[in-house]
């Protein structure tokens, strides 16, 4: 028997208060729509996922996307979906699930179709024991016998007593679900098309079946940023649980954020107050933090970073971070580099054991090996004149940069060169020689004396 999926994910999403659309709002890093999407992908022949004019479809490749003109409820967005299925015969089971219920696991919607197929169900509601039912639509039931499901704003208020709530995750037979839907209409308090209105227009024509889920969520959808920040931390612990079961060690669970898709390898210790965003790779044997922020970067094994910021760059092994280091875009560090206390790099690339220890801003930089730069190194790299054009710094292999030399760009310092502290460098210097580019020193002796004896007259 066929099994496609469709993902409710479009409508406005009016209790977030925001200019983005409900399902796109991230969670450990990851659009929350995805979290639905994983749950049935690997378990539907095709997956459908419905959203509204205001989402870009690019976000969905290798998934089917139906477009919904208008947020008119559930039901309406249903339809949309069911036409991208048109050619799935008849007796296909259709999961239907809501793009904010990013808790639900894959294990569940499996034991759903199982419940379905076992009680020769036409229709299967998922439904649960809430903790605080407010604001979902309530399982009405006579006895065990399932009656409707009724939306808190058109519920009684005996109806609003009861626990069992609706999880906005269904299996339908699809004749039932097409049949259901041409029955359904928008006289409710939200004036909205509820797709749970089907339950009472089919009631005669097949069974209903409801299948409690046997766990408690503090939440059944993400409709507010506090159900949001729930579902998060949930997340979150999940992601960080297994980690350390995988053989990280993070020191204090509680401070930490890791996306979702971060990969970690063994015996990384994770120290308190680190975030590591996007898709980031730490390979094993790193320490991390305590205080660092790690986006979309790569870090090779063995790497140090701490109290600092690294942002889409790669690190070579044994590499050295901070502490008080900022490691903006585009950076390659090799092995055993270091980058230390009070440093900027941009767009730079760093061979073996280069070493920036101290106060220094090195940007569209090539450093070569062992090279050594000498605490308040700037490269001067913005030339001020072409709109916003940055020009080059090459430093070869087994260069010395004095401190606080100023390196004004395009510039070459060639091999084995050494410039002299305090040295504003606008030519290339040769190899193997001394740049000097200050004003000599001139010592006026006695100058105190005299200066003493003139005062005294
Ligand atoms: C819905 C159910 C409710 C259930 C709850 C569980 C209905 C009428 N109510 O209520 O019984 O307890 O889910 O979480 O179905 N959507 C569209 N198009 C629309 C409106 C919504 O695609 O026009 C999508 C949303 O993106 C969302 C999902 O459908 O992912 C559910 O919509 P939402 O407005 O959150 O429904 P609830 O009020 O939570
Ligand atoms: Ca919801």
């Amino acid at each position: 028997m066929k099994k496609v999926a469709i993902v409710l994910a479009a409508g406005i999403g009016k209790r977030m208060y925001s200019q983005t659309p409900k399902v796109l709002h991230r969670i450990c890093g990851r659009e929350m729509v995805f979290y639905a999407i994983d749950t049935v992908k690997n378990i539907s022949d095709k997956v459908v996922v419905v959203i509204s004019k205001n989402i870009s479809e690019d976000i969905f490749k290798g998934l089917e996307v139906a477009v919904q003109e208008s947020p008119l409820g559930t039901g309406d967005s249903i339809k949309a979906g069911l036409s991208k299925i048109y050619e799935f015969p008849y007796d296909t089971l259709v999961i239907v699930s809501t793009g904010d219920n990013p808790l639900i696991k894959e294990g569940e919607i499996k034991s759903l179709l199982e419940f379905h197929l076992r009680n020769k169900n036409g229709v299967t509601v998922l439904s649960a024991n809430a903790f605080e039912p407010a604001g979902l639509g309530r399982v009405i039931r006579k006895g065990k016998r399932f009656i409707k499901v009724v939306e808190e704003r058109d519920a009684t208020p005996t109806e609003k007593l009861v626990r069992e709530i609706n999880t906005g995750i269904y299996i339908f037979n699809k004749e039932f679900l097409e049949e259901g839907l041409s029955k359904i209409s928008n006289k409710n308090a939200q004036g909205e098309y509820y797709l749970t209105d089907v339950f009472e227009a089919l009631k005669e024509k097949t069974k209903i079946g409801v299948m409690v889920l046997p766990r408690k969520l503090p939440i059944y959808g993400v409709n507010n940023r506090k159900e949001l920040s729930i579902a998060t931390s949930l997340i979150q612990n999940e992601i960080i649980e297994n980690l350390m079961i995988k053989g990280i060690t993070i020191i204090n669970p509680q401070s930490v954020s890791i996306d979702y898709g971060v990969e970690i390898g063994i015996d990384t210790i994770i120290y308190p107050g680190t975030i590591i965003q996007g898709k980031t790779r730490i390979e094993s044997g790193c320490e991390i933090g305590p205080f660092a922020r790690i986006i979309d970067s790569t870090l090779g094994s063995g790497t140090k970073v701490q109290f600092s910021v690294i942002i889409n760059s790669v690190t070579g092994v044994n590499c050295s971070v901070g502490p008080f280091a900022y490691i903006r875009s585009g950076n390659v560090l090799d092995k055993s580099v270091k980058i230390g206390t009070f440093v900027e790099v941009k767009n730079s690339k760093f061979n073996e054991n280069a070493k920036v220890p101290h106060l220094s801003y090195i940007g569209d930089a090539t450093l070569g090996k062992n090279v050594n730069i000498g605490a308040g190194t700037i490269t001067c790299n913005f030339s001020g004149l072409e709109g916003n054009k940055k020009n080059p710094t090459h430093i070869e292999d087994d260069v010395f940069i004095g401190s606080n030399t100023t390196l004004v760009a395009p510039v070459t310092i060639k091999k084995r060169a050494y410039t002299a502290a305090g040295s504003v460098i606008t030519e290339n210097v040769p190899e193997d020689s001394l740049a000097i580019g200050r004003a000599k020193q001139v010592n006026k002796t006695e100058w105190v004396k005299r200066r003493k004896s003139s005062n005294d007259k």
